[in-house]
């Protein structure tokens, strides 16, 4: 495993604690099937990774506190955008212990997070990926990329926020990864816990994005409400949500 599981905060009353550390101790060996999985996800994202660099979603454009930079054309990669493997297999293991109705993740960019959810749906045959991407350029490659692995889920071409309707059963594990700046993801957290069953996860991606970044997460992971806090390497935080 190429990072390590913090615990920030379990209290009593937290009904994931030791989950993650799980995780750790087991030094992930996945079974023969899921293993040839991965690696077929892998040659997926490979080929995609060929198609070159493709224009960013517009609106990239018009935002004024990014925290980078971003170009006057900007374009990306697979490779530029994809959650990593490692974090990817954590995902597929998540989905697959916790056996979740619905997953939500936004934004699915080319696919890479999303066909690790579906995997570790695919295990048990069970739950639906809700996902959500605005970019009508990468959304029907993050289609074709989902299709390969399962039909388990209902992607949209647009964003979280226009589109959350859809989203019909509770929600117990989320992933929020799409711009990392706190204006947007203070809000979008907000709505998150609007579809979200009690005790469900959220994880933040790239909580070390930008000083901005930093702080929204600091913020949410002092929040007392939260029985379970934790980080994934320097990458992402998760939250429990409280039980009632
Ligand atoms: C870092 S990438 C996501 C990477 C993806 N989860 C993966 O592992 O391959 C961020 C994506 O979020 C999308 N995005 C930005 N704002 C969004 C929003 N409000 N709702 C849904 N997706 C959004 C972007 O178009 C971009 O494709």
């Amino acid at each position: 495993m190429g990072f390590e599981i913090r615990t920030v905060r379990e209290e009593p009353s937290s009904t994931m604690a030791g989950l993650f550390s799980a995780y750790a101790a087991m030094k992930p060996t996945f079974d023969a099937k899921m293993a040839d999985l991965f690696e077929s996800i892998e040659d997926g994202i490979a080929k995609t990774n060929d198609l070159g660099k493709l224009p960013l979603w517009a609106d990239y454009k018009k935002l004024k506190d990014y925290g980078r930079p971003i170009g006057d054309n900007p374009k990306r990669k697979m490779a530029d955008v994809r959650t990593k493997a490692d974090y990817c297999q954590f995902y597929a293991w998540l989905a697959d212990v916790l056996q979740p109705e619905a997953i939500l993740e936004f934004g699915a960019a080319f696919g890479a997070s999303g066909m690790y959810w579906l995997a570790g749906l695919g295990q048990r045959q069970s739950g639906t990926l809700y996902s959500f991407e605005p970019n009508p350029v990468w959304h029907p490659i993050a289609e074709q990329n989902f299709n390969a692995i399962s039909d388990r889920h209902l992607l949209t071409l647009g964003t979280f926020e226009d589109n959350l309707d859809v989203i019909k059963p509770k929600v117990q594990i989320s992933l929020i990864d799409a711009i990392h700046t706190r204006s947007f993801v203070d809000k979008q957290f907000e709505l998150v816990r609007s579809v979200s069953a009690p005790g469900a996860l959220v994880l933040f991606d790239d909580i070390h994005f930008s000083p901005d970044m930093k702080e929204c997460w600091q913020h949410h992971a002092r929040n007392p409400e939260f029985p379970g806090v934790w980080t994934l390497g320097s990458r992402v935080g998760v939250v429990e949500l409280p039980k009632d």
